[in-house]
């Protein structure tokens, strides 16, 4: 199959010509078409798939088609994405794959002022990548108007319909035209998103790559378990070993991101982050810092996990895994892309145990268990069933029986809270597969604010 024989015109084959993409993707092959004409579409395809040719060819065939002016502050394609990195790189697609074509488009998104995006809306604009924060003050103060909007699409469309955008969702959804082709994209949907989803599109085409939720194909996946302290430590021997070149390493939060980074910085190593207390300029410089490997490592929560296109981004390392076992799919996606292959290397330690399981339950995969020498936990990681449960007894090691001998009857010990108080030499060292879960692990403390 070739583009050509999707129906699309010339301007933009020759820009496919350029960019050397001899045959579409799976989802292009089906998502080009029925988007073409005009249909609604929801659309499930692994991460690195070319979703974004998908959408941006068959919108700019059908705005170059209709040929309407579009009137001041109006735009006749909304893209919404869920981060501001992402919203540039969407633009730069469109603007790419439309450059043979009198089309203008557009990201805007928050962190940078918005004088200069007013002044740009005012001319009308074709396409337009948001963020829905930044877009609904926009529109609130009346610098953008959506009577002319033909298409919105929601890339990452799990990520925009669940919680933490709903309230924004609602009030951009409220102000658009009813009539309208509605086109949601991601390479994961959750039942309950689906159906969430469902419910906002018309008589829509489905189109579903592979299995839900699974992980791109090119990716070589395996967990390292080891003890939370030791973490840092360990990812600093990988990376030795391994003779890694260029990784990007997902850390739970904002203060961990920076903490690893410290100590990647201390040790001579080029290394920046990406997270949401930085500002709006230094991410983006530091994304293009590491795209264009000025930097080696690149130190990011959740932010960095949806959608970014890294060319050829060999590792990824998820330093904590991910609270949202989706994001898991999303993250080790930036790598294995556009046919290239990559690794994806998690650091789990025990109290991770029920989020490898989810993990495991929604990509419906194990992950293959390897221990680095010396790396060897003290708490072990619980064995999981590959259905979202823990094994509650891990295996012990096997020791040979020895006879009993009987024991001499000790002195009763004074007691703490009712139980025999510990003492002596390995006092609590108990192996931990024979204790009970320590309450203080039991019980933890809600996850930082990740972004
Ligand atoms: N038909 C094609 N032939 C060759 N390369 C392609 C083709 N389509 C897209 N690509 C390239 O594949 C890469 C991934 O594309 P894209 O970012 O659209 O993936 P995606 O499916 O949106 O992934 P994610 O789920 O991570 O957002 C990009 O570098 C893009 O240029
Ligand atoms: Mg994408």
């Amino acid at each position: 199959m070739t583009f050509a024989s999707l129906g699309l015109i010339d301007p933009l084959l020759l820009v496919l010509e350029q960019l050397a993409y001899h045959t579409p993707t799976p989802v292009q092959q089906q998502a080009i078409p029925a988007v073409l004409a005009g249909r609604d579409l929801m659309a499930a395809a692994q991460t690195g798939t070319g979703k974004t040719a998908g959408f941006a060819l068959p919108l700019l065939q059908r705005l170059a088609a209709a040929n309407q002016p579009v009137a001041a502050n109006s735009i006749r394609v909304l893209v919404l994405v869920p981060t501001r990195e992402l919203a540039e790189q969407v633009y730069e697609s469109f603007r790419g794959y439309g450059q043979h074509l009198p089309l203008r488009s557009y990201a805007v998104y928050g962190g940078v002022s918005i004088n200069p995006q007013m002044m740009k809306l005012r001319k009308g604009i074709d396409v337009l990548v948001a963020t829905p924060g930044r877009l609904l003050d926009l529109y609130r103060q009346n610098a953008v108007k959506f009577n002319q909007l033909q298409t919105l699409v929601l890339d990452e469309a799990d990520r925009m319909l669940d919680l933490g955008f709903s309230r924004e969702l609602d009030a951009v959804f409220a102000a658009l035209p009813k009539r309208r082709q509605t086109l949601l994209f991601s390479a994961t949907f959750s039942a309950e998103i689906r159906s969430m989803a469902g419910a906002m599109l018309v008589d829509p085409v489905s189109i579903e790559i592979s299995r839900p939720n699974t992980t791109a194909k090119a990716v070589r996946q395996w967990v390292v378990p080891v003890d939370k302290k030791r973490k840092t430590e360990l990812f600093g021997e990988l990376l030795r070993e391994n003779r890694w070149g260029q990784v990007l390493v997902f850390v739970k939060t904002r203060k961990g991101v920076e903490q690893l980074l410290a100590i990647l910085q201390a040790q001579g190593i080029r290394a920046d982050s990406i997270h949401g207390d930085k500002s709006q300029p230094s991410r983006l410089r530091a994304l293009e810092r590491f795209k264009a490997l000025e930097v080696q490592i690149l130190v990011a929560t959740d932010v960095a996990a949806r959608g970014l296109d890294i060319d050829d981004l060999p590792v990824v390392v998820n330093f904590d895994l991910p609270i949202v076992a989706e994001d898991y799919v999303h993250r080790i996606g930036r790598t294995g892309r556009a046919g290239a292959s990559g690794e994806a290397i998690s650091l789990v330690c025990a109290d991770e145990a029920p989020l490898l399981a989810a993990i495991e339950a929604m990509t419906g995969q194990s992950l293959r268990r390897d221990e680095q020498p010396g790396f060897e936990p003290e708490h072990r990681v619980p064995q999981t069933d590959g259905r979202g449960q823990l094994l509650k007894k891990p295996k012990k090691p096997k020791k040979p029986k020895k006879p009993k001998k009987p024991k001499k009857p000790k002195p009763a010990l004074p007691t703490a809270g009712g139980k025999a108080v510990a003492s002596g030499r390995g006092a609590g060292k108990a192996t931990p597969s024979t204790k009970p879960k320590s309450p203080r692990l039991a019980a933890r403390k809600p996850a930082g604010k990740p972004g």
